[in-house]
């Protein structure tokens, strides 16, 4: 099969990470007998230099043409003083919306091999966990009513950002997340506010209702300040946490955390047509930008998810993730994971032992 896929690069870290997941992607497409043509373009921070602007219609159209999009990542303190609407992370913003990629997949899992990095005490982590954040990304206050306007008690301006869900977008990204949980543990934890949010108590609503044509998948509630304490403390009680797109935002940063291994995950972001961009968690890294020594790793994952979420090849992906994991197995560590004094491969090297172990 041929497969087009747009490249965004980005900023900082983004051409070097990507470049290393486009060459196992290669390998990938030799060993099983693919074709993946790349298209790069631009966006976020090389955007705003080249074309005074983060995210052109060119960069949209030949996302919206190609079959999925890999992206590195966006932003930087180069332009951290241009307006609002200009900055990088409108790029971001911007295909999401553009491509209506609802649905953010965040794998958070320990590596048996990295038990180490994880900060959580061993006598709490037990097993280790396997935590997806189902994260709903194209409402909420992010695309809500933004503003300023004059307190009406004097006190200045006041500015505003309405959050708001509908009951079609939580239907939507509830079923994704049952459908998720039905081929991993079988459990979803809806987070909300409901104790204090109306935008939640729809949602909590809504979420009830769907669960009842998934009965084969155990549902409970959480609210979020609660579910933040809870991640720290059993991570291992969670299996699919399903919530909306500014709790997804800070919950998954802080279940990426508890790995221990940030520059290790991946993420998906989907449509209702199972298209999608694929991108590592993290972000730019532009103190290390330039030095070939960041960890591809995140984006050979996000390769992997690209492969099995939005064209259905599961060996292939599978292929990548026991790649990745007999590289950290043999000991295999870039600067971020290496221990003091331990040897530390280049971006270039890691990438050439994962393609080796395919
Ligand atoms: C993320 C980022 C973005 C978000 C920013 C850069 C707009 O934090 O992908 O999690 O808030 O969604
Ligand atoms: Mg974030």
């Amino acid at each position: 099969m041929k497969y087009q896929i747009a490249v965004v690069k980005g900023d900082g870290i983004g051409p070097e990470i990507v470049s290393e997941a486009m060459l196992v992607l290669e390998k990938i497409g030799e060993k099983f007998g693919h074709e993946f043509s790349f298209q790069e373009v631009l966006a976020g921070g090389c955007s705003i230099d080249a074309n005074g602007i983060p995210l052109t219609e060119e960069t949209i159209e030949v996302c919206k043409a190609a079959d999925s999009v890999l992206l590195g990542a966006v932003g930087g303190p180069k332009w951290d003083n241009v307006p609002s609407e200009k900055r990088p992370e409108k790029a971001l913003l911007g295909l999401r919306a553009a491509l209506g990629l609802f649905a953010n997949i965040r794998p958070a899992m320990m590596y048996k091999a990295l038990a180490e990095a994880c900060p959580i005490k061993p006598e709490i982590i037990g097993d280790g966990f396997d935590i997806v954040v189902c994260r709903e990304l194209t409402g909420d206050v992010y695309f809500g009513e933004h503003g300023r306007r004059e307190s009406d008690k004097g006190w200045g301006v006041v500015g505003y950002d309405d959050m708001n869900y509908s009951v079609y977008e939580i239907e939507r990204i509830a079923r994704r997340a049952f459908e998720m949980a039905r081929v991993r543990s079988k459990k979803v934890t809806s987070v909300d506010k409901a104790n204090v949010l109306e935008t939640s108590r729809v949602w909590r609503e809504t979420v009830t209702r769907i669960a009842a044509e998934y009965p084969d998948v155990e549902l409970n509630h959480m609210y979020v300040d609660n579910a933040a304490m809870q991640l720290v403390r059993n991570p291992g009680q969670f299996d699919v946490i399903v919530t909306g797109n500014l709790f997804g935002d800070i919950l998954s940063d802080e279940a990426s955390m508890i790995t221990g291994s940030i520059g290790m995950l991946p993420s998906a972001s989907l449509n209702e047509s199972g298209r999608g961009m694929y991108e590592p968690i993290h972000g730019s890294a532009p103190d290390i930008a330039g030095k070939g020594i960041a960890n591809p790793i995140a984006t050979i994952l996000s390769c992997a998810m690209m492969l099995r979420y939005s064209f259905g090849l599961s060996a292939e992906a599978d292929a990548i993730e026991a790649s990745v994991e007999k590289a950290l197995n043999d000991g295999y560590r870039t600067a971020d994971l290496a221990a003091k004094g331990e040897k530390a491969l280049s971006t270039h090297e890691m990438g050439e032992i994962i393609r080796g172990n395919l």
